[in-house]
């Protein structure tokens, strides 16, 4: 069969890696992916955002299934352009998408469905802004969330009212993220280790993933401004069976089953990004799709075609399936460019990759790369995921390390404690 894969990021090479080994596929295509993907598939220039373009490419080689990557295409409406056309795809509706699209619709929707959450209101205007910042119901500190997609850089944690109400000027006065910003989120500070949890779904049964720990700020201790993910451990070693147990059934499973009852029929991957507190799993926010870099430690991970999953769900027809894991814990280490995330250094020569290639418990993908010649250069932010397996947690982590300390790249740099949380746990006296 012929898959075709859209975006051009490091969870993206992990999919086509992950797609590539099944047996069902004959060809395989990526739009418009990047130096990595291009060794293991036919990249086609079309960006996943031109959702028109990428409908008539899989038109034209008849794809039997496209799986979709980023955020943008869905909340643009990739899906409902395919399914018009009656071209399969694994990816959510736009409406569907809200889930992620909008903050306000995901936190109103969270309280119909009585799903854990953080205390929030939503401000319309910037008047009910400033009036929540001097009421400041929850305590400081708190969360202020522009309501639409803004790149993973649209919530500020405020720990003041003046912080609140510079938080408040950037988002409705300042327009900083556009008109995402058109509404705010206001969120009550919630204390916890946090995790991320992904479910297969074809909006009506649900198929759990490994979990896995994303590490969001940019340095180590949890320093720096936060970024779409600078690393990641699978499984999550916070997450105990009891804790699962809950997260399916008062989380994962009330989440599709209320999309659905609202016409929103989610098929796709649902990603809840969950803090874990005294009083038990809580929403920090939902995504539409695969995280990244959490697809590279689960996709690393993952025993069982992906391949039959994906064409279930895009079918709605997902089979009573339990993905087999590998046992081994795996460890994703993201190295990124100086300057990332506000303004990242581009064009600089990768080396090392080559050296790494034989390494069978370790697998480099690639984000911001492209070829050029016969040089990898950096193209943005996040470059490349080293991501290895290991007996057990601390030797899958030194294992990616090791690896990692092959490859460089002028202005590279990347967290030296990745899993930290876990390692601790693991240290600790039981
Ligand atoms: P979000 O944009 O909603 O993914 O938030 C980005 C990061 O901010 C999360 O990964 C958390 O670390 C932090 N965060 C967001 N909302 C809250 C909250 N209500 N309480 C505590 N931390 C939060
Ligand atoms: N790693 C966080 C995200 O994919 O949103």
């Amino acid at each position: 069969m012929k898959v075709l894969v859209v975006g051009n990021g490091g969870r993206e090479h992990a999919l086509v890696w992950k797609i590539r080994q099944s047996p069902l596929v004959t060809e395989l295509y990526c739009a418009p992916g990047n130096a990595g993907v291009a060794e293991i598939a036919d990249c086609v220039p079309i960006d996943a955002s031109s959702i028109v373009e990428v409908a008539d490419f899989a038109q034209t080689i008849k794809a039997d299934l496209t799986v979709v990557g980023p955020e943008l295409p869905m909340v643009l409406g990739i899906g409902d352009e395919f399914v018009r056309r009656d071209l399969p795809i694994f990816c959510p509706s736009r409406g569907a998408a809200e889930i992620e699209g909008s903050k306000a619709f995901a936190r109103e929707f969270m309280s119909r469905h009585n799903i854990p959450s953080p205390r929030y209101e939503v401000c319309g205007s910037l008047e009910d802004a400033l009036a929540f910042v001097d009421k400041a119901p929850f305590g400081y500190p708190y969360a202020v969330k522009a309501d639409g997609l803004a790149a993973g850089k649209g919530t500020i944690l405020v720990e003041r009212a003046e912080e609140a109400k510079a938080a408040v000027d950037q988002m409705m006065d300042k327009k900083i993220f556009g008109s995402a910003g058109a509404k705010i989120v206001m969120e009550e500070f919630l204390r916890g280790e946090e995790v991320s949890f992904l479910a297969f779904s074809d909006g009506a049964r649900v198929v759990p993933m490994a979990s896995v720990q994303d590490h969001k700020r940019a340095l180590d201790g949890d320093q720096g401004p936060n970024t779409g993910g600078m690393g990641t451990v699978s499984p999550a070693t916070n997450l105990r069976l009891d804790a699962h147990k809950r997260i399916m059934q008062e989380i994962i499973v009330p989440t599709i089953a209320g999309m659905a009852k609202e016409g929103r029929r989610f098929q796709g991957v649902l990603y809840a990004g969950l803090m874990m507190t005294e009083e038990g799993p809580k929403v920090l926010e939902f995504n539409a799709r695969f995280g990244d870099p959490e697809a590279q430690a689960i996709m690393a991970r993952m025993r069982s075609d992906i391949v039959p999953l994906l064409q279930q769900g895009a079918a709605g027809q997902l089979g009573e399936t339990r993905i087999e894991w590998a046992k081994e814990p795996s460890c994703c280490v993201v190295l990124a460019s100086r300057g990332y995330p506000e303004s990242p250094e581009t064009g600089h020569v990768v080396k090392g990759l080559e050296s790494l290639k034989d390494w069978g418990d370790v697998v480099v993908y690639h984000a911001a790369t492209k070829k050029e010649g016969d040089e990898v250069k950096t193209v943005g932010g996040r470059v490349l995921g080293v991501t290895a397996l290991g007996a057990n947690l601390e030797s899958a982590i030194a294992r990616a390390y090791e690896a990692v300390g092959h490859i460089s790249f002028e202005g590279m740099f990347y967290r030296k404690d990745i899993g930290h949380r876990a390692l601790s746990r693991l240290q600790r006296p039981r």
